[in-house]
């Protein structure tokens, strides 16, 4: 069961230049101003790379995380063209770092990168959002519980041991960006087993923290309110918009 702290984390993919900085300043102002629930919730935005820096000084003062998108799979300093490794994001002051994306998946991200990356981001001392989710076709064929389990395993062959730092976030492909959300029951029971699966597979003493993402939107949330199972949402095309983000944190608090 969830009792603790909710997470409300917005991806923001590749959108957003450095104005766009006006979005996470009215969330902000949201966030001050809702005394009666904000201390049950932490919003965390994860703006590209390019944005990274400037928002996690901009954000010192607020309380708003800054976590980055991905990272690379190898550490400190290295002749990699185009690329940043956990070292580095570090540097910057973000403490958050998204891995796993099933759209990162899909441009070649196997789950042997993903664990080399997980296990750097643990590390360098990051909280790491690990992402897992079935597709449609193996939803289909009713195989969702043991893809989530296989890449739980895969990914955290080196972290057997670090929960405190790995917030899983269970994203169904097929409903990533496409307004196709699961079934209240069918992410209750999803999500129970895979914290049941997770607690006795790693001998942990505390439920470890479970998010959904894939179409959160402020008429979704109040079908995945009830699911006690779940720690928070990782929100994609509705957190890119301060007023839907808000909303969908005024729905869940309804
Ligand atoms: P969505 O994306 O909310 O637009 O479906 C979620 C995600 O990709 O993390």
């Amino acid at each position: 069961m969830a009792n603790g702290i909710r997470y409300f984390i917005g991806n923001w993919k590749m959108f957003g230049i450095p104005s766009s900085f006006k979005i996470l300043d009215k969330i902000n102002s949201y966030f001050q101003k809702d005394k009666k629930n904000n201390k049950k919730y932490k919003i965390i935005i994860a703006p590209p790379l390019t944005l990274l820096q400037d928002f996690s000084r901009r954000c010192k003062k607020k309380k708003i995380l800054i976590s980055a998108q991905n990272c690379y799979e190898k550490d400190n300093f290295g002749a990699h063209t185009g690329f940043v490794s956990p070292f580095m994001i570090k540097k910057i002051g973000i403490n958050y770092v998204i891995i796993g994306h099933s759209e990162n998946r899909a441009s070649g991200e196997t789950d042997k990168i993903i664990m080399e990356k997980i296990s750097l981001a643990v590390k360098n001392n990051f909280t790491v959002i690990f992402c897992i989710g079935e597709n449609k076709e193996e939803r289909r064929k009713k195989k969702t519980l043991n893809v989530l389990k296989k890449q739980i395993l895969n990914g955290l062959k080196k972290n057997k041991h670090d929960f405190k730092k790995i917030i899983i976030a269970y994203e169904p492909v097929w409903s990533i960006g496409t307004g196709k959300i699961p079934s209240p029951q069918e992410l209750q029971n999803n999500a129970f087993n895979l914290k049941k699966f997770i607690k006795k597979k790693f001998k942990l003493k505390c439920n470890p923290k479970l998010l959904y993402g894939g179409s959160v939107d402020k008429n979704s949330i109040r079908s995945f309110k009830p699911i006690k199972e779940l720690d928070g949402f990782l929100i994609g095309g509705a957190s890119k918009s301060s007023k839907n983000f808000i909303d969908i944190i005024k729905n869940f608090y309804k």
